[in-house]
């Protein structure tokens, strides 16, 4: 008779963590975190985050030894909104969230409730104050205040080693990272390229909400990014002919696109250049009806 007598299924568990306290008792001290924000609708782009979390999480142990664990917080922050519409509207899909969490091996699901996370008196926030005003920050006050004090409490609730987020929220990406290095998180910001439709379109909840017509057009952004791109890479430097190419594109391809903003910027700063002679990224957010899509594509002069 063999040893076992029974056959061995190994299951995976996941563990749902619903406040700071749970944390607190269920996930020991000891492990390496890897964390994916996000506030739930998960597509394939979110899923891509967890995967490199996986990836790191499964290299760190390799490398050091120990146990390293795989975080995602599932978290509609309603300070990060300024239009109460658009947090009613919001979809929460959280069951089929937490199917997909599962099935890609994510270790604990944190999904604190809004009136546990943030005290009613609750009376510090965190501010940034350069690059927030510029891009989508210009006509969203308030909203990257909310994003940075909703990723400090994140950080501070798992003291994660690494935290990854999509290049897709460029602007978000550049003013975490600098939150992390201005309050001297200890934790590495890790970027991931934005994950796109065959078409070329940035994958986004957003997208559902588009018709026949502008789903049709959307992809146009993107095209017109690469045109603007190609023109780059064959010597361009010039910002004002690169986003003139991208303009004329969207006119002639995308005629139901109304552009919102349209901006070469410095990669690290946010500030508008005017000619590419050091990293740099142009960036759109575009109205097709009422969806406002956003996308970007990064120039980096050494490769012309
Ligand atoms: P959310 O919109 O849910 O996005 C969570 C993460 O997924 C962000 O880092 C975002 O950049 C990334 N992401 C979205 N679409 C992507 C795509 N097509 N390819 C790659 N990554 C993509 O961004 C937020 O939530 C919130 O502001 C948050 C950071 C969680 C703070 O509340």
């Amino acid at each position: 008779m063999s040893f076992l007598s029974h056959p061995v299924s190994v299951t995976f568990s996941m563990i749902r963590l619903h406040s700071t306290q749970e944390v607190h008792h269920q996930v020991p001290l000891h492990e390496a975190i890897f964390l994916v924000p996000t506030m739930g609708a998960l597509h394939v782009g979110h899923e891509a985050l967890i995967i490199k979390a996986k990836e790191r999480a499964k290299e760190r142990t390799e490398q050091f030894g120990g146990q390293s664990k795989v975080v995602v917080s599932i978290f509609v922050n309603p300070i990060q909104f300024d239009r109460a519409a658009d947090l009613e509207d919001y979809p929460q899909p959280l069951e089929e969230d937490l199917k997909k969490c599962k099935a890609l091996g994510v270790d604990y699901v944190f999904t604190p409730d809004s009136k546990e996370f943030y005290a009613s008196d609750r009376s510090i926030k965190v501010s940034e104050n350069a690059l927030s005003a510029l891009l989508c920050g210009a006509t969203r006050p308030g909203h990257f205040d909310g994003v940075c004090t909703v990723i400090s409490k994140l950080l501070n609730v798992f003291r994660p080693v690494g935290a990854i987020f999509g290049e897709k929220d460029y602007q978000q990406l550049a003013i975490i990272r600098r939150l992390a290095r201005d309050l001297n998180f200890r934790t590495e910001v890790i970027g991931l390229p934005t994950v796109r439709e065959p078409s070329g379109l940035a994958l986004s909840s957003r997208n559902l909400r588009l018709n026949e017509e502008t789903r049709e057009q959307a992809p146009a952004i993107r095209t017109a990014m690469l045109a603007a791109y190609e023109k780059f890479s064959s010597g361009t430097t010039s910002a004002d002919r690169l986003l003139a190419i991208i303009r004329m594109y969207l006119e002639k391809n995308a005629p139901l696109s109304t552009i919102d903003y349209l901006e070469c910027v410095c990669a690290e700063s946010l500030q508008a250049i005017r000619e590419v002679d050091k990293p740099a990224v142009i960036a759109i957010a575009s109205f097709f009806g009422d969806v406002r899509l956003i996308d970007n594509i990064q120039l980096h002069p050494s490769s012309i």
